[in-house]
């Protein structure tokens, strides 16, 4: 995507993204099934019988069809929210305490699950992470190995959303067969970012995505559920629908635009283009800043193909980004309040970086069919806002 409708440019996918193709077309040609797929009468059951084969080719995408159940919600921090509360309260039934495990930098939708923990007296334990964004798997599973068996769960974030870092998928397997934890990934930054977002481990129990950052309509998310998972009580109680994981009406276009917009990340993203892309902006912000900022986990082994998170020295995240929306650009920080006033962003502070750098952190973030030469095109604009910041800094 080169231009919104008003003429800017677009760089904070990891925010959200702009609707895919194939559901723009679908919304403006398609006759759309009305009813409610709980309904009995003719209508009801066409719907359910449409929603139950969206629902299959979904997991068909992921490669998850034989292994795992699909059940929808409002977006992933419904999705976490659902997985964590409801296990914890399951295992509140048995007499048990949920050790939930998750990493410093991971999103605040699974942050702020803590004080919920703490209040009904399970177990939060959160994990500190190298200056890459890196987990110390050794730690973690010593850690989890000294508590009850069954009552761990462990959240992985696959790709993070603001540095851009990814956890290796393969890695997953070993932690699961040397502890034996439930493990909940959040993909929610993982689809067309990375070489194989759409083949997941089959024996890993929760995978909890948000179609908005991939081109499908807001307010729609999926969970993964392995069908040997542990149990977990639903967040929202009501009529029952979705084997009662979550109840409420189901959101039947929702969860085609889903459909629609996997099928056009399947076509449309190519790896090596959008990893040459970003490649090519990654070097160049590199040089630009050198002396005087930084690429933040830049060294990581790791990293997605749409997302440069940087730091610019005695420059406050709000006036570069304000510096970028003047030249008709957006982009994303991670500390932005609502006050205008910039906060130091917590994921800098957690990965160890100062105070400083953590009030100077600015994140691009990239559509998926990004190429070299839309790098180049990118990389004109950017560097003309990038020498203005400099050159003022310098003139302080
Ligand atoms: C990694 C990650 N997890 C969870 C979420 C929450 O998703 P949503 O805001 O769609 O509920 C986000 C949103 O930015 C995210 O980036």
């Amino acid at each position: 995507m080169e231009k919104l409708t008003n003429r800017r440019l677009y760089f904070d996918y990891n925010a959200t993204s702009p609707l895919s193709p194939a559901v723009k077309r679908w919304l403006s040609e398609a006759e759309f099934l009305c009813a409610n797929p709980s309904a009995i009468h003719l209508s009801g059951k066409k719907a359910a019988a449409v929603l139950r084969e969206d629902s299959e080719k979904i997991l068909k995408v992921f490669g998850l069809s034989e292994s795992h159940k699909v059940f929808f919600h409002s977006g992933a921090s419904e999705g976490i929210n659902t997985i964590v509360k409801g296990m914890s309260h399951s295992l509140d039934l048995k007499g048990e305490k949920l050790n939930f495990f998750y990493s410093s930098i991971d999103h605040a939708a699974v942050l702020e699950l803590k004080p919920f923990l703490d209040f009904y007296g399970h177990n939060a334990h959160q994990c500190s992470v190298d200056k890459d964004g890196h987990l110390d798997l050794n730690f973690l599973e010593s850690k989890v190995k000294s508590c009850l068996p069954g009552t761990v769960l462990i959240n992985l974030t696959y790709v993070h959303n603001e540095i851009g870092t990814v956890f290796p998928l393969e890695k997953l397997i070993k932690l699961k067969s040397e502890t034996g934890a439930f493990i909940h990934v959040d993909c929610v930054q993982s689809p067309g970012k990375v070489h194989d977002w759409d083949c997941l481990p089959s024996g890993i129990e929760f995978y909890t995505f948000s179609s908005h950052k991939f081109g499908a309509l807001k307010g729609i998310g999926f969970t993964f559920v392995n069908k040997t998972s542990p149990t977990f009580q639903p967040l929202i109680n009501g009529g029952g629908q979705q084997l009662g994981f979550r109840s409420g009406t189901i959101n039947t276009m929702g969860i085609r635009s889903t459909l629609l917009a996997l099928g056009d990340l399947k076509e449309r993203y190519d790896y090596s283009e959008a990893k040459a892309g970003i490649n090519f902006l990654r070097e160049r912000i590199r040089e630009k800043l050198e002396g005087c900022g930084q690429i933040i986990a830049d060294n990581s082994r790791y990293k997605n193909t749409n997302t440069i998170f940087f730091t610019v020295e005695g420059k406050d995240s709000n006036s570069l980004l304000m510096a970028f929306d003047l030249a008709g650009m957006d982009v994303g920080v991670g500390s932005a309040c609502s006050s205008g006033i910039s906060k130091p962003n917590n994921v800098l502070l957690n990965l160890g970086h100062t105070k400083e750098e953590a009030l100077s952190g600015l994140r691009l973030s990239f559509e998926h069919e990004l190429t070299t030469s839309k790098a180049a095109l990118y990389w004109g604009k950017i560097e003309a806002v990038l020498d203005k910041v400099l050159l003022s800094s310098k003139s302080i």
